[in-house]
């Protein structure tokens, strides 16, 4: 395997990057008129514009080539025909077959099927007041009980779509090992009409299975021991029924997810059951139908007009040719406000990595740092910084042409007046940080130049929501390609939680006998000495 960045792609993108002038991305803006046209595409009714990047035709030609000299489209093939493309575990990662649409000519894994199936169903019954608790009651309440991909996921699709919800129940998400995240959420909540989903893919995160274990306790104290109780409360999502039934649940109350879906690529799998119930099972449908949109998209389309693969390889040239570190995500959507940190998972667990697939060290810059927050809000905290700070920091706005369809809370009028002042606001951000302004008097001078791209779609609604999601699941592929690092694994994080075993040993056993380094027996001593229990 070639180092990338050894290679005369590499090479040209350096010293191209070099030739740019410091205020290129202004000039070209205001000069060249044709320049929104050839940088932006159409996809369903999202619209994707990079003109606001410091990207010339050049650049994108140079892009082109380095993701040719990298086998990208073969890549891409590889990865939708099943191929091992996470080498350390010896796994496919195969997300899109979750969303194969049942009528389509490739029918799609008929485990697929059955799962989504048997999800559906039960999603329904729960939304229509026909699975109940010991007590009879109905379920109000759904609690998930899961970190991570079993959390971010579902949490950021119940609250993007909340307006399409068409229910009363309420979905709450409990992930922190933190006893206070479990006790904020169950205070509100009668055992009685409390539906749990364990969501662990391995069964074994501790934070998920400690929280399990303190919900049945809590559950048991009103509702007895019995063990209906578990029967009709708790259901798992999981690749590990062995473990799932263990716990008690019922084979039944099983929903499954497996290997070959990592856990931050499982957005459309049973991970989302809570997602699914807040929702209804037709809009979890049309969601898949709009990532399935954009898997086509990113299968079928040539880079040049690949949406997922300019958004990977632009990515690349501001990390890697650019040297932008940090990379915001700025919805202008309320809705929206969990898509930042859903994203940060995504691309940081996926590409914040060090290692090459043949095992030698990357010998460039890998995953940018992430960071989000929703619009308007973060106007007013941090971007003080994206438009004056010493860092420049590239952004996706993310915006809608339209309100989702108003409840008769607000005024019509006003919801349709105020989102419009909100789209404003979106416009005259990309516009400030990339034009910026020039005066006598220093501290207002915004020097400009400041990248970002715009996707705004006509609507959030369950299609547009899985369109974006793919978007950013293929980005995210693609940028992985150009690195050559393996996407699809986390062995950074293993390191922590062994650790933690060891250290809550010694916590509870009153030792302090491991092999730490100082500060660590330190902090031991200092708890010790302490600590209530
Ligand atoms: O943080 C590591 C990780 O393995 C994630 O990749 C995963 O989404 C999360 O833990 C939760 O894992 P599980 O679903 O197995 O509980």
């Amino acid at each position: 395997m070639i180092d990338p960045t050894l290679s005369p792609e590499w090479k040209a993108l350096e010293s191209h990057s070099s030739s740019l002038k410091p205020s290129a991305l202004k000039d070209l803006l205001v000069e060249d008129y044709s320049r929104v046209e050839s940088l932006s595409l159409d996809i369903g009714d999202l619209f994707v514009d990079f003109s606001k990047q410091l990207v010339t035709d050049e650049t994108i030609d140079l892009l082109l080539s380095l993701a040719n000299s990298l086998n990208l489209s073969e890549k891409i093939q590889s990865l939708f025909a099943g191929e091992v493309m996470n080498f350390s575990e010896n796994r496919p990662a195969l997300h899109t077959a979750l969303r194969v649409p049942s009528e389509s000519e490739d029918q799609g894994s008929p485990l697929v099927k059955e799962a989504l199936i048997k999800t559906s169903e039960f999603a329904e019954n729960v939304r229509a007041g026909e699975w109940v608790g010991v007590t009879g009651k109905p379920i109000t309440s759904i609690v998930n009980v899961g970190i991570g991909g079993s959390h971010l996921g579902p949490l950021m699709i119940s609250s993007a779509l909340r307006s399409y919800s068409g229910n009363d129940i309420t979905c709450r998400f409990v992930s922190n090992i933190d006893p206070k995240n479990l006790e904020s959420q169950l205070s509100y909540l009668e055992p009685e009409s409390t539906l749990f989903i364990i969501n662990s893919k391995s069964f074994t995160t501790s934070e998920t299975i400690m929280n399990a274990q303190v919900a049945l306790k809590w559950a048991q104290k009103t509702l007895g021991e019995e063990s209906n109780l578990l029967h009709r409360h708790f259901v798992a999502v999981t690749a590990n029924h062995k473990a799932a039934e263990s716990f008690g649940i019922l084979p039944e109350n099983i929903f499954p997810t497996w290997d070959w879906v990592g856990g931050r690529f499982s957005v459309c799998s049973s991970v989302s059951l809570a997602a699914m119930i807040a929702i209804g099972s037709e809009n979890f449908q049309t969601m898949l139908n709009g990532c399935h949109n954009i898997d086509e998209h990113f299968r079928l389309t040539e880079l040049s007009q690949n949406i997922p693969a300019l958004m990977g390889m632009i990515g690349v040239w501001n990390r890697n040719f650019l040297s932008h570190a940090n990379h915001a995500i700025i919805p202008y959507s309320t809705d929206l406000t969990h898509f930042p940190s859903y994203l940060q998972q995504l691309e940081m667990e996926s590409n914040g990595k060090q290692v090459r697939e043949d095992g030698r060290r990357v010998n460039a810059e890998t995953s940018p740092i992430l960071l989000g927050g929703i619009g308007t809000d973060a106007q007013h905290s941090f971007f003080q910084l994206l438009h004056q700070g010493t860092t420049v920091i590239p952004v996706d706005f993310i915006a809608f042409c339209n309100p989702t369809p108003p409840t008769e809370t607000l005024d019509g009028e006003m919801v349709l007046k105020n989102h419009e002042i909100l789209l404003a606001n979106c416009f005259a951000q990309s516009k400030a940080l990339a034009i910026g302004s020039k005066t006598e008097t220093g501290y207002l001078s915004s020097d400009g130049n400041r990248p970002s791209t715009t996707i705004l779609g006509n609507r959030l609604d369950p299609f547009t929501l899985g369109q974006l999601i793919a978007l950013y699941e293929h980005k995210v592929f693609t940028m992985g390609v150009l690195w050559q690092i393996n996407s699809f694994d986390q062995w950074g994080v293993q390191l922590g939680k062994s650790l933690t075993e060891t250290i809550a040993t010694d916590l509870t056993e009153a030792k302090n006998n491991s092999d730490h380094d100082p500060s660590t027996k330190s902090l031991i001593n200092r708890y010790q000495k302490n600590r209530d229990l």
